[in-house]
Formats: structure tokens, sequence, C-alpha cells
């Protein structure tokens, strides 16, 4: 299909991503499915080929790539397996909000182990009783002599226990609400951080989702990430940056599913004819694809939106995460069907895509908090125009 619209530089990592997808993740992705292992084997072909972190800057390691480089690496992941995709779309996650406002010591402490992939970062925001309503999470922060005292459990942590650093967002002032909230870096060996139970997926299911305890974890002033009192902005502007990336995923996801079905569709005769030659599969073929380009388009809209700090970036990044895993669940839904009862078995690989599809309308904000969010910004940007 036309990439009229990629640079060089795009089209090098969209290459590099298919050709990893193909040799390394395509041989893996059943196996891994079925034990739950994390990739490591993946992880250290990205490290000998020098991708294991192509968002980091230059100036610490990185290939510097950009957003729409990284989510067109993720997206050909995806095709070939959401998990692998999710890990290291996760990874860069955890590392936007040191990039975003750490301080030079703490840039040079981890960037470059991360562009290197010796080093994993996790995202810890999410809680058992604070998911959608983020503001109000209940781990605590504390100043006890010279330390920062940590209390409270995190829910639903990718990465968790293969991550080797730690975003945590703890309120320090709880009546303050959301705006006592500060973001801190926590290290994994570090006393009172403890990585608990770990959660069966449905899908994605290498990919390591844990429990953080955090129990008097004691923790120097210098992890303190941006101003105190502005965590909750920070998640934000983090997952602003890191929704394009979920929609990568699902876009993949999709993709690959379809892929499937068109080889499967031209292969499976019934009736004496290749299934491919009946209109009604030819039309779902048709809406699969129609559906997968315009949310690769919108996803890649965001990501250059972004890179441009346009002042819509938050309103694409949301549309575009909720258009495109509705896009990939639907694709996939599709896609089990047009392989009939050999889709629902697990001898094929479409039921796996399926189930990878669910999650990407859950995590990081389910897609009734990107609704949420977009029709703020559409209504915000009508009452401005009401007063132009
Ligand atoms: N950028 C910067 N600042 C922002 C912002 C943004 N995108 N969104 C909100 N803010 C600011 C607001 O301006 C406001 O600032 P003031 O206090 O100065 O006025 C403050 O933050 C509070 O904003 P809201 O009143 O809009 O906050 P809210 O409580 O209504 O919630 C929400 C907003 C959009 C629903 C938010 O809570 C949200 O996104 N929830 C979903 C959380 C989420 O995505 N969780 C997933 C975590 S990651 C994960 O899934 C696990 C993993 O490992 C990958």
């Amino acid at each position: 299909m036309s990439e009229f619209d990629l640079t060089e530089q795009n089209m090098y990592y969209r290459d590099q991503g298919r050709k990893i997808a193909r040799e390394c993740i395509r041989p893996l992705a059943a196996e891994l499915d079925r034990t739950g292992e994390y990739p490591h084997k993946l992880f250290e072909t990205l490290h000998k080929e020098n991708l294991a972190g192509i968002w980091v800057p230059t100036e610490y390691g990185g290939r510097g790539a950009s957003l729409l480089d990284l989510v067109i690496f993720i997206e050909e992941m995806a095709r070939e397996c959401g998990g692998m995709a999710a890990i290291y779309a996760v990874n860069a996650l955890g590392s936007f909000p040191l990039i975003l406002v750490g301080t030079q010591a703490q840039k040079d402490k981890y960037l470059p182990r991360i562009a290197r992939g010796e080093l994993k970062t996790a995202f810890g925001l999410s809680e058992p009783q604070a998911g959608s309503d983020a503001g109000n999470l209940t781990t605590t922060a504390r100043v006890e002599a010279d330390r920062i005292v940590l209390n409270g459990t995190k829910k639903w942590n990718t990465n968790g226990g293969i991550a080797g650093i730690y975003t945590i967002f703890a309120n320090a002032h709880p009546e303050k609400g959301a705006r006592g909230i500060t973001a801190y870096l926590v290290e994994k060996d570090t006393p009172g951080f403890r990585v608990g139970k770990r959660e069966q997926l449905m899908g994605i299911r290498c990919v390591p989702v844990h429990e953080l305890h955090l129990e008097d974890c004691r923790i120097e002033p210098s992890q303190q990430l941006g101003a105190e009192g502005e965590g909750f902005k920070i998640a934000m502007q983090t997952l602003d940056m890191a929704r394009p990336g979920i929609g990568a995923q699902a876009v993949g996801i999709a993709q690959g599913a379809l892929d499937l079905a068109l080889s499967y569709t031209q292969d499976r005769q019934q009736f004496g004819q290749p299934i491919a030659r009946n209109q009604a599969i030819q039309f779902k073929i048709a809406d699969m694809g129609t559906q997968i380009h315009a949310a690769r388009l919108l996803v890649r809209h965001a990501a250059r939106a972004i890179v441009q700090q346009s002042a819509q970036s938050q309103l694409y990044a949301s549309m575009a995460k909720l258009f495109a895993s509705d896009t990939a669940m639907s694709v996939t839904t599709d896609a089990v069907q047009l392989f009939g009862g050999y889709g629902y078995c697990q001898d094929f690989p479409i039921e796996k895509y399926l189930r990878d599809a669910k999650i990407t309308q859950i995590y990081e904000g389910t897609n009734e908090i990107q609704r949420m969010v977009i029709a703020r910004a559409l209504f915000k940007a009508a009452s401005n125009k009401d007063k132009q």
C-alpha cells in the first residue's frame, strides 16, 4: 500500500519494525501466549540492533526517533504480536515523564541505560480504587528527616517486575486533591518497594502486569520527578504522548488480523470455490481494510500533532486511541467470523488477535474516558469560538 506521506526516516523504522516482527516476534508469539513468558529473546535482538529505546534523545545515547517513527515501529510489532508491542510501547510510556520533566542528573543517570535496553521502565498511576478517576489516588508521600516516605498499592502495572525504574504518583497533600500529587522515581531494589501479584490476562499474555506495594518505601528527595504538586499534570501529559502508541498497537493488531483473513479466505474452499469469491466476504474485507486505513491515519496525525506541539495534541491523541482500538475490536471480531469454526480454536492464530485487541479499549484510559476528553475539548473549542 502506498506510504507517500512517510519520510525516509519513518520508512526506515517501518522496515526495521517489520524485520524484527517477522524474524523475531512471529516465531515466538504463539508459544509466549501459551506460557505467559516474557520475550527476553526479542529484547536481546533489539539491544543488538540498537532498537531497544529508539525514542530516547541522541544526547542520552538513543536514536532520537520521533513519536511518529515510534508509532510506526510499534504498529509493525503489533502486526505479529499485540503483547510484545505493548511491552515496547509501555517501556516508552514509562520513560516519558523522565524525558518531559526529569532533571539533568536524573536523565544522565537513567536515559542511557533505557536507550541500550538495560533498564526497563513502568508507570505507576492506577490503584485498586483509582482507575479512571486517577486524581483520586491514595498512595501517600510524607517527608521524614532527609527522606520521602511512600505508602500505598499500585494496580495494573505493565512491565511490573521487569522494570528497574518506576514512576510512582503519590499524594503529599490529600486535602488538595489531584493538586497534591507529585511524581517520584523509585528503583526496583529500594527497601519497602515490592512487586506483588501477577494478573492472569485474557490477552497480551506475555506482558507482565503486577500489583506494586510501597510499604514505608524511603527515597532520596533527588528522586522527586518534576515540581511538587505537578504530578497529576505530568501523568496527563505523559498519557497524551503515549495514547497514539496504543492506537498504533491497535492498528497493528487489526492489520495482522486482516493479513490472516486475506490469506485464509482465498484458500478456504466451500461450495466449490474460495470463500473470497463471495460478495458477503468481500464486503467485510473491504470494510476492515478501510477502517484500518482510517485508524492508521488518525494515529499518525496525532503523533505528528504531538511532535509539532499542537494545542490539539490531547484531542487527537484521544481520538486516535479511541478509534483505533474500536477498529481493532471490530476487525478482529470480523476476522474470527471469516475463519468460521477454525477461528474459534487455538490451532489457528486468529483468536489471539481478538483477545489481544480487547485491552486496547481499556488501558491507558478506557474508551469512555477518551470520549469524555474528546467531548470536553470540543465543548471548550465551541465556547472559545462563541467568545470571538
Ligand atoms: N495535560 C495537562 N494538564 C491536564 C491535562 C492534560 N492532558 N488533563 C488535565 N489536566 C489538568 C487540568 O488542567 C487540571 O488542572 P488545574 O487543577 O490546575 O485546574 C487538573 O489536571 C485536573 O484536571 P481535570 O479536572 O480535567 O481532572 P479530572 O479529575 O476530571 O480527570 C481525566 C481527567 C481525563 C478523567 C483523567 O483522570 C484521566 O485521564 N483518567 C484516566 C487515567 C488513565 O488513563 N489511566 C491509565 C493509566 S496507565 C495504564 O493503563 C497502566 C499501564 O501500565 C500502561
